[in-house]
């Protein structure tokens, strides 16, 4: 971490790992932030979800391995796994507390169901359960639009580890957010409540725990852009008085209005989606909401 912090503030534009947001503080801001009026995303998710349920369920089928990387709180998942009572569910999750505590709660509540938690940092190569004789596939399950926090390079290259942890005959079904009025997406990242700012500023907390680093949150202030030409809304820290920063051994000059990059959202079209994941998936069935703010995907590996 230290390594990774130090390399980020030394570069001209100051940056800092996104993965850092989520320190448990940072888990609960980003819960509360699912539930803020501005952040649409995950309504919307919920709500294509819960008007599709049985084409989607079709498309995984009813007996498959379903894993899904990320599985935190498996909020989403539930939907799919009260109508999938044959399904094997994968949660992967880099976190024992949450796994442990997540897994407890599901089989509390689906007493019968097949869970096979696995632990491991899903963006790196790792093993899975074998998939059975009663498994008709493995279908991979990325809600969230998560993927929208990669580059797009990285975001090619997670497809591909994707493809290879689903294996022959495998699927993909990944939450996806849209391009759409700039003025929605400002709103959705910077709501009145402030709890975004909160969430963005709690990564200098974290780092002051960590690293025993001295920032002080209250000296910068959350700001937001969107980038057109990328396609992405971008996250900083905007430092509002000169002062230094001491991390480890090194020290860091912040002069009043320079940033600090936190956090990238991509936003696609379904083409520049599709092209991102042609190499291994083909889209077999896109499902959205009626503005066509948010889609669902199932994608089949190519063969
Ligand atoms: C986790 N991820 C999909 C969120 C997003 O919309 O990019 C993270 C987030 N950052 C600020 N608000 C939400």
């Amino acid at each position: 971490m230290l390594e990774e912090v130090v390399d980020g503030l030394a570069h001209s534009q100051k940056y800092l790992p996104t993965k850092y947001l989520y320190d448990e503080k940072g888990s609960q801001l980003f819960d509360e932030i699912c539930e803020l009026s501005e952040y649409y995303p995950t309504r919307t998710e919920i709500s294509i979800m819960q008007d599709n349920i049985s084409e989607i369920c079709d498309y995984i089928g009813y007996n498959s391995q379903l894993v899904e990387f990320g599985s935190g709180s498996s909020l989403k998942t539930r939907i799919l796994l009260e109508e999938m009572p044959d399904i094997t569910y994968v949660p992967v999750e880099i976190s024992a507390k949450y796994l442990d505590n997540s897994v407890k709660e599901l089989r509390k509540q689906f007493p019968d169901l097949d869970i096979k938690p696995v632990r491991a940092d899903y963006t790196k190569p790792f093993d899975l359960p074998a998939v059975q004789h009663k498994h008709a596939r493995r279908v991979i399950y990325f809600p969230g639009s998560t993927i929208g926090n990669f580059s797009p390079e990285i975001a090619r290259q997670f497809l591909h580890l994707m493809a290879d942890e689903a294996g022959a005959n495998g699927g993909l079904l990944i939450g996806v957010d849209l391009k759409k009025d700039p003025k929605v997406l400002l709103n959705a990242y910077n709501d009145d409540e402030g709890v975004t700012a909160e969430f963005n500023k709690n990564i200098l907390s974290h780092i002051n725990r960590e690293l025993g680093a001295d920032f002080q949150p209250d000296c910068f202030r959350h700001e937001v852009c969107y980038n057109e030409r990328q396609g992405r809304v971008e996250i900083y820290l905007r430092c509002i008085k000169d002062h230094q920063v001491t991390v480890g051994e090194h020290k860091f000059n912040f002069k009043e209005g320079e940033c600090i990059h936190t956090e990238n959202s991509h936003k696609y079209t379904l083409d520049s989606f599709a092209e991102l994941a042609s190499e291994r998936w083909a889209p077999r069935k896109i499902w959205t909401d009626d503005k066509e703010w948010f889609s669902i995907q199932y994608l089949e590996l190519k063969q």
